[in-house]
């Protein structure tokens, strides 16, 4: 095995000359956490030194990168949240100057200022590199065809889709989002083996299909790489079942790269795994902001190891998981399926509640269908919750009436969640479709 010293330097920019891309690095955990800890002095002092925002921090904590003595000593340090990246809107928070950044993008920003995040060349060489090691995790292969419907442009999910499999040696296909019944054209006549999409919008695409009187079991596609969205195990389920594909999660965040930060193997489907040498995560109580040992679900925190234009130190992703040992890959810890954001928490008289909960007991009930909104309104002093889900098509023999799924959606809420919810059932397609990312909550409080 190649010394650490050496590995560190072949891995600087994540680029790896001479390795297969995508390759798995093999290491053994304390390998990799002799590596954490030498990136981490360079993400900590690069933070400090070239960003105005982290020397202030640091020094309003009275921490300064020499502080940093093991891996564990990060916890002193102050973590970093959506707002400071506004407040440094546009270009604040680069570590470089502007002309070095190669590519910049940026989130949707559904309120106030979008936050901008930037890349420089090495940085775009290791995120390429990192979705070549996630779609290979996730069963792709140099010469597949991979059909990317993650939408191209200031969002991360098409282009980073879009480098990683051509880093692979995949055939790629640049689709983006959007003109379902091409999306389908595409397929039938391109023959993918591999899907890049949110799982809400591959549901469209399984609808087009089935409009187009083709049975989605007949068609190539054999994974399907999903993310950018939370979706349950049930939705995993229904998915599979209803087109024969091996369905992936992947996760990532614009603010600390874009997708490939975690991958799932499709080996153990079990949760996915932290790429750990390009980012060191912690999950913490998100009130308290106490790091919690592994296995405790609490809020994911990132902070870069290798990230040149834009360094992140302990930011909070507001995203709820717990860290979990590692499976496929032994060296790098997993992340358990994301469930839901603290942003999307709905507080329904008293009792919290995720729509990816809503979403569980919706699948549970044949003639239901993943095509769901949570309704918050307020119409005394009382919180309400409507529950607006699509039937199926075709209700299940016996059901007549598709009130009668209402009832019982009704039923498994109240028993299941502890909440009583209205529910409307709608007609098939009564719901708007996204082409990208779901919104499953309309708050109309
Ligand atoms: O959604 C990056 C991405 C693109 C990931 C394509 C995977 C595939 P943002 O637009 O910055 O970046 O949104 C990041 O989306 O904090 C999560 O709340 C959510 N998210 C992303 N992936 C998952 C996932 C991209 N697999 C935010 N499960 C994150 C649950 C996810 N939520």
């Amino acid at each position: 095995m190649m010394s650490v010293v050496t590995q560190a330097r072949q891995c600087e920019g994540g680029g790896m000359a001479g390795q297969t891309p995508g390759e798995i690095p093999a290491m053994t955990r304390p390998e990799l956490e002799v590596l954490q800890l030498q990136r981490l002095r360079g993400t900590l002092r690069s933070a400090y030194e070239r960003v105005p925002h982290y020397r202030r921090a640091f020094d309003a904590a009275g921490v300064t990168p020499e502080d940093l003595v093991e891996l564990g000593d990060l916890a002193r340090f102050p973590f970093t949240t959506k707002a400071d990246l506004r407040e440094n809107y546009p270009f604040g928070m680069f570590a470089v100057p502007r002309e070095q950044v190669a590519r910049v993008h940026a989130s949707s920003g559904t309120t106030g200022q979008p936050t901008v995040v930037g890349y420089t060349r090495e940085d775009l060489d290791t995120w390429a590199e990192l979705m070549a090691r996630s779609i290979r995790a996730a069963g792709g292969r140099p010469g597949d065809l991979c059909h990317v419907a993650y939408g191209y442009g200031l969002f991360t999910g098409g282009l980073g889709a879009h480098y990683g499999a051509e880093r692979l040696g995949c055939t790629v296909v640049p689709v983006s989002g959007g003109m379902t019944e091409r999306q389908v054209q595409l397929i039938l006549d391109f023959q993918p083996r591999i899907i890049m999409v949110t799982p809400s919008y591959f549901l469209s695409i399984l609808d087009e299909l089935e409009a187009q009187g083709v049975d989605p079991h007949d068609t190539s596609l054999e994974v399907g790489i999903f993310g950018a969205e939370p979706w349950t195990d049930e939705m995993r389920t229904t998915v599979q079942e209803r087109s024969g594909l091996r369905a992936v999660d992947i996760y990532g965040l614009s603010e600390v790269m874009g997708p490939g930060v975690s991958q799932e193997s499709a080996k153990t489907q079990d949760g996915l795994h932290v790429w750990e040498d390009h980012f060191l995560p912690e999950v913490v109580d998100p009130v308290t902001l106490e790091v919690l040992p592994d296995g405790e679900e609490g809020e994911l925190v990132f902070t870069s190891l290798t990230k040149q234009a834009m360094p992140v130190v302990r930011y909070r992703t507001r995203d709820l998981t717990r860290l979990l040992p590692g499976t496929a890959y032994p060296t790098f810890r997993r992340m358990q399926k994301v469930t839901g954001r603290t942003d999307d928490l709905m507080i329904v008289r008293g009792v919290n509640v995720f729509p990816s909960q809503v979403e569980e007991q919706i699948l549970a009930i044949e003639g239901l269908t993943p095509h769901y909104l949570c309704v918050l309104s307020r119409p005394g002093n009382l919180d309400e919750l409507l529950v607006q889900v699509e039937h199926a098509a075709k209700l299940p023999s016996g059901v007549h009436d598709p009130e009668a799924l209402g009832a019982a959606l009704r039923f498994r809420i109240k028993h299941r969640i502890g909440i009583t919810v209205h529910v409307d059932v709608l007609a098939p397609h009564s719901l708007e479709r996204s082409l990208g990312k779901a919104k499953r909550i309309s708050d109309r409080r």
